[in-house]
C-alpha cells in the first residue's frame, strides 16, 4: 500500500513532466505555419513581372504548401521532377506521371509552369548521349535521341507549359571576360567541352564524335538543335536559355552573342514558319548570388545586355545565401540586414527594367528547404516567418499602404532566423526556455507532493 502510493506520486510527476515536454514540441510544430495575412508577392509586383518559386509534385499535394504557393506565386518550376534524369530511364522509357500531377495542379490553379529543363550536362538521362562504357554516342545517335526525348516530353506537356528552359548551363562555370570586339563564334569557345569530370558536357562530346568540321559542323550545334526540336514539339511554349554566373562580363557576353547568332541562323531556316519570331526568346538569369560578393550593378548590366538581344529576361533561380561560395556565414542581425539590403537593391533594379523582365523566380520557399540552406538564402525562415528580406522587398513595392519592415526594437523575435545547420538559434529557444520554467515549477510541485506523501507515510508508521 505504502509503496503503491509512492509509485503513484512518482508516476504523476513523470507524467506531468513528459506532458509538458510533449506540449512544447507540439506547439513549436504548430508555430511553423505560413502566414497568409502577409501581402502577396505576386499581387504586389503584378504591374511589373510575375513571381515564381519551386515545387515538387509531392509538395503540391500538401494543402498548406499549396495554399501558400497560390497566395504568393503565379509561376512554378519543378525543383527536380522535370529534369531528364527523373523523366526518362532509357529509350522509350518515360515516367511522366508525377510531373503530370504538378503540372495539372498548377494549370487548375492558374499558375504558369516553367519546364525545367530539356538539355543539360547534369541530372541528365545517360542513354541520351552516352554508351554503357561511358564513351560518347555519335553525333547522329545523340541528335536522334535528343529529338525523341524532346518530342516525347515537350510534346506530352504541350498546352500546359508556359515556357521551357530548353538548354541549361551550356557554358563553362566561369567566363570572366570577353574580347573587346565581337568575334564571330567566340562564344562557342566558351562552352563546356567533353572533358572536365562533373563539369563536362556529354552532349558536347557526342556532337564532336563524327562531326564534319569541313562542312562547318561544331560540337556546340546541339544547342541550336535543342531549340529547334522544342519549337516544333510545342510551338506555344516560350523558349529560354538558362545559365548561372551570368553577371560575369564574359559569361554575359557569351550568352548574349550566342542568342544573337542562333536567332540569326533561325531567320533563314526552312523550318521557321513564323517570320519575326525569335528561336531563343528568353534568357534566364539563374541569380544564385552570395551576400559577400553580389554587386547589383552587375545584375543591371546583364539585364540591359540581354534585353539588347531582343529576348525577354527572367530571373529564374534567385537566392542570396549569407557568405560566399564555399564559405557560408552565420545568420545574425547584421548579416540578415545585409541580405535584406541586397534583396531590396535587386528589386529596385528589377522594377527599373520591368519592361524587359518577364518573371522573378525564387529558388526555394523557406530557408530550411533550400539547396543552400546553410546560407539561409531566402525570404522566409525555418519557421516560415517573413525575414527582413521579405519586408525590404515589400518596401520597394509601389503601393504605400503595404507594410514596410517592422521596427526591430519593437519586435525583435521577427528577426531571428533559422541557422539550425550551424547549431544556432532557430527561434524556438525562447519558447523552450519558458516551457522549461513551467516544467521546473511542476517538477517542484511534484517534489513537494512527493515529500508530503513520504512525511504522511512516515507519520503513519
Ligand atoms: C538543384 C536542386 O535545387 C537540388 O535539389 C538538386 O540536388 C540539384 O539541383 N541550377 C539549376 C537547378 O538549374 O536545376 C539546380 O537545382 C540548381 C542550379
Amino acid at each position: 500500500m505504502k509503496r503503491k502510493q509512492v509509485l503513484l506520486c512518482i508516476f504523476a510527476v513523470v507524467t506531468a513532466l513528459s506532458m509538458n515536454i510533449g506540449a512544447g514540441t507540439a506547439s513549436a510544430e504548430a508555430e511553423r505555419a505560413w502566414d497568409l495575412t502577409l501581402p502577396s508577392l505576386k499581387d504586389t509586383f503584378a504591374d511589373y513581372f510575375g513571381v515564381g518559386n519551386i515545387l515538387e509534385p509531392v509538395e503540391s499535394a500538401n494543402a498548406e504548401t499549396a495554399a501558400m504557393f497560390k497566395h504568393h506565386y503565379n509561376f512554378v518550376t519543378a525543383e527536380n521532377a522535370m529534369k531528364p534524369s527523373n523523366l526518362s530511364r532509357g529509350p522509350g522509357d518515360f515516367r511522366l506521371f508525377q510531373s503530370d500531377q504538378l503540372v495539372d495542379w498548377a494549370v487548375e490553379n492558374g499558375i504558369n509552369v516553367v519546364g525545367h529543363t530539356l538539355v543539360w550536362h547534369s541530372q541528365s538521362a545517360r542513354w541520351l548521349n552516352t554508351n554503357d562504357d561511358g564513351s560518347p554516342l555519335t553525333r547522329a545517335e545523340a541528335r536522334e535521341n535528343m529529338e525523341e526525348y524532346i518530342n516525347t516530353v515537350a510534346g506530352h506537356f504541350a498546352g500546359r507549359i508556359y515556357s521551357w528552359d530548353v538548354v541549361n548551363e551550356a557554358f563553362q562555370t566561369s567566363v570572366s571576360s570577353a574580347p573587346a570586339e565581337t568575334i564571330d563564334g567566340w562564344w562557342r569557345t566558351m562552352l563546356r567541352t567533353g572533358s572536365g569530370g562533373n563539369d563536362a558536357s556529354m552532349w558536347y562530346a557526342a556532337y564532336a564524335n563524327g562531326m564534319d568540321e569541313e562542312a562547318g559542323e561544331h560540337p556546340g550545334d546541339y544547342i541550336y538543335d535543342a531549340f529547334v526540336f522544342a519549337r516544333l514539339a510545342d510551338p506555344n511554349a516560350i523558349l529560354y536559355y538558362n545559365d548561372f554566373n551570368e553577371t560575369d562580363q564574359g559569361k554575359r557576353e557569351a550568352m548574349a552573342q550566342m542568342t544573337e547568332e542562333l536567332n540569326k541562323q533561325w531567320e533563314t531556316d526552312p523550318l521557321n514558319t513564323e517570320p519575326g519570331r525569335l528561336l531563343i526568346e528568353g534568357l534566364g538569369m539563374q541569380a544564385h548570388y552570395w551576400t559577400d560578393n553580389l554587386t547589383p550593378a552587375s545584375v543591371e548590366l546583364t539585364i540591359m545586355r540581354f534585353a539588347e538581344t531582343g529576348a525577354r529576361v527572367s530571373i529564374t533561380e534567385l537566392d542570396i545565401p549569407i557568405g560566399r561560395w564555399n564559405g557560408y556565414r552565420e545568420a545574425n542581425e547584421e548579416t540578415l540586414a545585409r541580405q535584406a539590403e541586397l534583396y531590396q537593391q535587386l528589386f529596385e533594379v528589377f522594377m527599373r527594367h520591368s519592361d524587359s523582365i518577364e518573371r522573378v523566380t525564387f529558388w526555394g520557399k523557406a530557408d530550411t528547404q533550400s539547396w543552400r540552406r546553410q546560407g539561409n538564402p531566402l525570404l522566409f525562415d525555418g519557421s516560415f516567418r517573413a525575414k527582413p528580406a521579405f519586408h525590404s522587398i515589400m518596401a520597394v513595392a509601389p503601393d504605400p499602404s503595404l507594410p514596410s519592415e517592422p521596427d526591430p526594437e519593437e519586435d525583435d523575435d521577427e528577426n531571428i532566423t533559422d541557422v539550425a545547420e550551424d547549431g544556432g538559434d532557430d527561434g524556438r529557444d525562447e519558447q523552450d526556455f519558458s516551457w522549461g520554467i513551467i516544467a521546473i515549477a511542476i517538477a517542484g510541485g511534484g517534489v513537494l507532493v512527493l515529500g508530503g506523501t513520504l512525511l504522511m507515510l512516515n507519520k503513519r508508521k
